[in-house]
């Protein structure tokens, strides 16, 4: 099986697509998968495609559609990752425009010579720059911060320096993003070199869009899916949550948050970026103090409460035959409350007889398996969804590979109707 056909693709596919590359957002899929999947849509109803993605993440999907002239609805409650999408849905912007604004702020930030005050050796700039590089990110961000004004233009100079913030570090980042501070990399960037070069691709990708006849149709907005979507019908729901598979969304975009000033450490991610999310790390079920039993109480997930009380009564069990004591139990139970809640929000703007497909994974936290896309689909059909089907697309067992356990796991697309 290729490896499109296999993963809807992965990020790594979109960094060779002109606007979607300008973020590296490793959590994504592929655009070429979106775009096929809504040429099939119109091709086999006849319909013309509204999209919905109720996690928008970088902006995949709707950044797909405008390539294709459709419209679409893009949600996502991370403050970071809804503003990277929300800058990169600007790509209709005059690229003339945007280069000068690059040129000003590299001007200003090369004359400015005064010295960073942030190179805290604890810190995490400190661990991921040296003193130059900072000081020069630092003269970089003050030109952008001094000259900005209302003009949306802005935005796109903000995200040419948040997206250079990991190639000028010394430090390795691994796959998922998370920074490893004592991996070093081969090669490293230098910060007006990484500015200037990204300010080209990215004016050369706004006038490629413009000459391929993308359409500026995207609404993309920052919000919790888990609260009301406000949205016209749409026909065709195309995303992918998170997995309950313990990876931190929150602390995945630390280092750039840190960078501008959002959060100064691990512990400010409780209270800037985990409310607005859904529950599917031990670290944020934890830090809410979520009780089981108040979880498994609530209405909205009867359709698998028999499955769902057995797992996570297994799963508070284990812990505490562990000596990390994560509280899976908690994640499991609020990861699949907070996904009852969306599929109830998301139904009320499918349109009848609309195609829905999520791009989910299973999981085995301690070795306890969490038949996610089963579960899921149950969920999907109390909340007035007609039918499920999923699609196994490969085996995987990424994030458990190192731990004693040999529970196999996969990946694949839960096909729901409308
Ligand atoms: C797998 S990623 C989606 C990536 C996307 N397909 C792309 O290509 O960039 C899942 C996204 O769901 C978002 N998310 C998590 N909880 C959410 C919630 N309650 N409401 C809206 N978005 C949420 C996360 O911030 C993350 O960006």
């Amino acid at each position: 099986m290729n490896k499109i056909k296999s993963r809807s693709g992965t990020f790594t596919d979109n960094m060779k697509l002109p606007i979607h590359r300008w973020f590296r957002y490793s959590a994504g899929f592929s655009a070429e998968w979106v775009i096929s999947e809504i040429q099939k849509f119109q091709d086999e109803t006849g319909e013309k495609a509204t999209v919905l993605d109720p996690f928008l993440g970088s902006g995949t999907t709707s950044l797909a559609a405008c390539s294709i002239g459709s419209e679409s609805y893009g949600f996502d409650g991370h403050p970071f990752v809804a503003r990277i999408a929300q800058a990169k849905n600007l790509w209709h912007l005059d690229e003339m425009v945007f280069k000068e604004a690059c040129l000003e702020v590299i001007k200003k930030a090369e004359a400015d010579k005064s010295e960073t005050l942030r190179h805290y050796e604890t810190g995490l700039l400190g661990k991921c720059y040296d003193f130059d590089t900072l000081t020069k990110l630092d003269n970089l961000r003050n030109a952008y911060e001094d000259l900005a004004d209302g003009n949306p233009i802005w935005e796109l100079v903000r995200l040419n320096i948040t997206s250079i913030l990991r190639a000028c570090s010394k430090v390795g980042t691994a796959q998922w993003q998370y920074v490893l501070p004592k991996k070093s990399k081969s090669k490293v960037l230098g910060v007006s070199e990484a500015f200037i070069g990204k300010a080209e691709l990215m004016a050369a990708d706004m006038e490629y869009a413009k000459s391929a006849n993308w359409v500026n149709n995207a609404h993309i907005f920052e919000q919790d899916v888990r609260k009301n979507i406000e949205a016209p019908k749409c026909n065709l729901l195309l995303t992918s949550p998170p997995y309950p598979n313990n990876y931190d969304y929150a602390d995945a975009t630390r280092l750039e948050m840190t960078f501008w000033g959002e959060v100064n450490g691990w512990g400010d991610l409780k209270t800037v970026v985990r409310p607005t999310i859904m529950r599917s790390c031990s670290q944020h079920s934890a830090g809410d103090k979520v009780v089981l039993d108040e979880v498994l109480c609530d209405p909205l997930l009867a359709p698998i409460i028999d499955e769902l009380t057995l797992v996570t009564r297994k799963l508070e069990k284990v812990r505490l035959t562990k000596g990390g004591r994560k509280a899976y139990h908690t994640m499991v139970a609020a990861y699949f409350l907070d996904l009852a809640k969306i599929w109830k929000n998301t139904k009320k703007v499918m349109a009848e007889n609309s195609r829905i497909c999520f791009v989910v994974g299973d999981s085995a936290p301690y070795g306890v398996y969490v038949p996610a896309e089963e579960w899921l689909g149950k969920l999907a059909i109390a909340s007035g969804y007609k039918d499920f089907e999923f699609e196994k697309l490969r085996d995987r067992n990424v994030k458990w590979k190192n731990r004693t356990h040999t529970v196999p796991l996969h990946e694949g697309r839960l096909w729901v109707k409308g």
